[in-house]
């Protein structure tokens, strides 16, 4: 046994060395202190294999193929602490093609492991395997996964939780028990099949036949009453409730009837705690709570419900899933049965939407957020109509087909390439342009009577940012085809919501009451309906970075497209070149 002290970085420190071969090379030595106290970025690698296979799963009565990955519906977590490596080591054994996307990773230098198809890469396969290499820096809580190409994500999805590094603790009570909820959208028809109808009649998609907590619908849809989720509970305990909304299309309110929640965390960023008796989380969104439960329940059972935020013109999904909260309880109190589901909000009540959204605020005062910005942006989101083409009959908005577009401009992917190589080759040969919109080209009152005129531009306009840029951008609702709520997503990068608010954003009012202080960061925000959301971000992760609505129906419409963040002057700062695995199209 060595006992050895040694000053490091000026601060004295003294460990115990056991087992270790003396003398210990100076290099290997200060690694083995950084490991362990846990402040290094030199984790662990963690190792998944990833296969996307078929699987036949029963809901609502109805027995259907689902692609999923190793035969599992939802995906099993990905599990990962601060600081690791995750390698991912996907083999496609459908006929689909797949890419898969970890959604929130901030991918620092590594966007070649980002996911989306034809954005970061051409997807993988019928038989073939690509390796998602990453590292974890600077980020833990709950983000998930999924696959980025067509509507796969339906199914293929799950967890991906990042625990803080070790000895490092919560800035809340350690839960006695952490569980993900994911919460999904289920389809009796096959969901390809799905939208693929819709981009060839221009109409909008069929909705879906029931939400799902952890995959299953629960006891208000036909013979499903076996397939509800149980949380089971002990009283007088905390836990930590991973919440993740995974549903395609719908934003979604969330109870557990006669309980409260404290959030403390939204897309993996710790929040100043607040307590809320309901959750609004919109696709691509992720929140923890900590669920307090009672020492001295009234009954054993309390019934949990989400059902969905909608104020759109079209049809959605008005059912709803619900869940069993189940103590487990020495003697057995009163009664057995549910209690009543308590009232969730109506379908279009954008002010509980609003007033739950106000309450986020990071925990760290002052957040890193930009003071001062490089470049600003105004991007209109919203829908919009192409022409029907000639000789056919279109469903869409009267008798076009309905498009999504950002500025006007609806994205349309390449398809035999993808943008990042493009980018990182030199040799753009019209795959994209660098002439996306800065403000609308046609100003208009964006939230007010809808232009007559719904037409969009359509192309592969992407923004390029040099290295380190600041941004601000303002993302407006329009009216066009119905006001409604986008959740925005950006890759690549978290943001922070330093403003809010209804009607059209003014440049002139507006920016005077931006929170520059404790904004929330994240990486999806919901753009309220008929209104703004202001975001700021620091462009300092160079390669191509998708930003687009996580609404599946508006991102195969178009509400979708690109930055394109240069190379930094530094080495550090530079893209490597792509790995010797990347899928070709
Ligand atoms: Cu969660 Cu571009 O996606």
């Amino acid at each position: 046994m060595n006992k050895l002290s040694l000053h490091f970085h000026g601060l004295p420190f003294s460990l115990t060395l056991q087992h270790m071969a003396s003398p210990i090379p100076p290099f290997l030595f200060s690694l083995f202190i950084f490991m362990h106290l846990g402040f290094s970025v030199q984790g662990i690698t963690r190792h998944y294999p990833f296969n996307v296979q078929l699987h036949n799963v029963t809901r609502l009565c109805k027995t259907k193929t689902i692609l999923t990955v190793n035969g599992k519906f939802p995906g099993a977590p990905v599990v990962a602490r601060e600081g690791d490596r995750v390698v991912i080591n996907v083999t496609n054994h459908v006929s689909n093609n797949v890419s898969f996307h970890w959604h929130g990773i901030r991918q620092l230098l590594s966007g070649w492991a980002d996911g989306p198809a034809y954005v970061t890469q051409c997807p993988i396969q019928t038989g073939q395997s690509y390796a998602y290499n990453f590292s974890i820096t600077g980020q833990r809580g709950t983000l998930w996964w999924h696959a980025h190409i067509s509507w796969l994500r339906a199914t293929l999805h799950g967890p991906l939780i990042i625990l803080p590094f070790k000895n490092t603790s919560y800035p809340f009570p350690k839960p006695h028990k952490e569980v993900p909820i994911i919460f999904g959208e289920w389809f009796n028809a096959d969901t390809e099949a799905v939208i693929s109808q819709a981009l060839k009649t221009g109409g909008g998609p069929n909705v879906s036949d029931a939400y799902t907590i952890n995959g299953l619908p629960g006891p208000l849809y036909n013979c499903s009453a076996n397939e509800t989720f149980k949380l089971r509970v002990r009283p007088g305990k905390t836990y930590l409730l991973r919440m993740i909304n995974a549903a395609l299309n719908d934003e979604l309110f969330f109870k557990i009837s006669n309980h409260t929640f404290t959030v403390v965390e939204a897309d993996a960023v710790y929040v100043k705690p607040f307590e809320t008796d309901i959750i609004v989380i919109a696709p691509g969104q992720t929140t923890n709570v900590l669920l307090k439960t009672k020492t001295n329940p009234s009954a054993t059972t309390f019934y949990m419900a989400a059902s969905p935020y909608f104020t759109g013109q079209g049809t959605f999904d008005n059912t709803t899933v619900a869940g069993i909260l189940q103590y487990k309880l020495p003697h057995k109190t009163s009664s057995t049965t549910p209690l009543k589901i308590q009232p969730l909000p109506p379908f279009n009540a954008t002010s509980v939407v609003a007033n739950f959204s106000s309450k986020f605020r990071s925990l760290a005062s002052p957040a890193n957020v930009p003071q001062t910005v490089d470049k600003k942006f105004l991007f209109t989101v919203g829908l919009g109509s192409n022409p029907c083409p000639k000789n056919k009959t279109c469903q869409g908005p009267n008798g076009s087909m309905f498009a999504a577009s950002m500025n006007n401009v609806s994205f349309t992917n390449p398809t035999t390439v993808a943008l990042l190589q493009t980018y990182f080759s030199g040799r753009n040969n019209g795959v994209y342009t660098t002439d996306f919109p800065a403000s609308p080209l046609v100003p208009f009152n964006y939230t007010g009577m809808p232009p007559n005129n719904t037409r969009v531009s359509n192309g592969t306009k992407t923004v390029v940012l040099p290295f380190n840029t600041t941004v601000e951008v303002v993302l407006q609702d329009t009216s066009i085809l119905g006001a409604e709520s986008h959740p925005l997503h950006l890759h690549g990068y978290n943001f922070y919501v330093v403003g809010q608010g209804f009607g059209n954003f003014d440049p002139r009012k507006d920016p005077a009451k931006f929170n520059l202080v404790d904004p929330v960061e994240r990486n999806t925000i919901g753009v309220p309906s008929g209104g703004w959301a202001a975001i700021r971000f620091r462009a300092d992760n160079p390669g191509v970075w998708f930003m687009h609505c996580h609404f599946e129906v508006h991102l195969s419409w178009g509400l979708k497209m690109a930055w394109i963040v240069l190379d930094g002057e530094l080495p550090g700062q530079k893209l490597p070149p792509p790995p010797a695995d990347l899928p070709t199209c």
